[in-house]
């Protein structure tokens, strides 16, 4: 089994990150790069990060006209990231540009084409939220119908909740990968994430990939966390 944890890399400073992947690097599937390390550190940071040799995972969730995010989507494969994130919510048009992008890109120079991962509906809202935006006030009916224009798209993959999982799973194409946040070993502090699942139980239910960050990062000995989560998972 490939290891299928991304430690997400929820730090402002890139020496901080480093230092967290460098230690991290031998035990983990891939590093997530999120909006406030890469507007902080820069692009530099995503080689930097790939030099421990591990897989990054840049989590911008693009979502503009498909011309852009096309571009944006090029960008990010030229700086060799192995997954990245758009919205769903930009449209059937606007994720095929995306895949598209990530195609063509990798193709001209002869490597792997990114995971183009799509987000549909933000664990952050609830019915009220969408209603205010004036989508469908379903949160589980406005995920499936998010992830089945992803699928019909051409996406090969989605970010969902832990709670999402089974749903999507059996709705879903079965080569269709599924990243879920939103994990707890049980022994960290309670914190922001309300709905949670352990690793085992997540993979269990068919995700194929598990972002963690505080219960690895914040760790007295995050290197340690990360060692036992895996063990939780042989
Ligand atoms: O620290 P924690 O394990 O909660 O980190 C989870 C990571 O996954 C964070 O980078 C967070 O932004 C991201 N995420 C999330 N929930 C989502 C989508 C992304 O927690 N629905």
């Amino acid at each position: 089994m490939q290891n299928p944890v991304i430690v997400a890399l929820d730090v402002p400073r890139a020496e901080a990150a480093l230092e967290l992947a460098a230690q991290l690097a031998p035990v983990t599937g891939a590093f997530k790069i999120g909006s406030e390390l890469f507007t902080s550190a820069g692009p530099d940071i995503v080689a930097r990060v790939r030099a421990t040799g591990a897989a990054v995972f840049l989590d911008l969730k693009f979502h503009d006209i498909p011309n852009t995010v096309a571009k944006s989507v090029a960008a990010a494969t030229r700086l060799d990231v192995q997954m990245l994130t758009i919205h769903t919510g930009g449209g059937l048009a606007m994720m095929q540009a995306a895949e598209e992008a990530a195609q063509q890109t990798a193709r001209q120079m002869g490597r792997e084409a990114p995971l183009v991962l799509g987000v549909t509906v933000l664990t952050s809202m609830d019915s009220n939220t969408l209603s205010e935006v004036g989508a469908q006030a379903n949160v589980g009916h406005q995920v499936e119908r998010l992830a089945e224009l992803a699928v019909r798209a051409g996406l090969r993959g989605l970010v969902c909740s832990p709670l999402e999982i089974t749903a999507l799973r059996q709705m879903l194409p079965s080569k269709i990968q599924l990243v879920t946040p939103g994990i707890r070993t049980g022994k960290e502090k309670a914190d922001d994430q309300k709905r949670t699942l352990t690793p085992r139980e997540a993979l269990d239910a068919g995700a194929n990939w598990l972002v963690i960050g505080r219960p690895i990062y914040a760790a007295e000995n995050p290197r340690v966390a990360a060692e036992e989560i895996l063990k939780s998972l042989a």
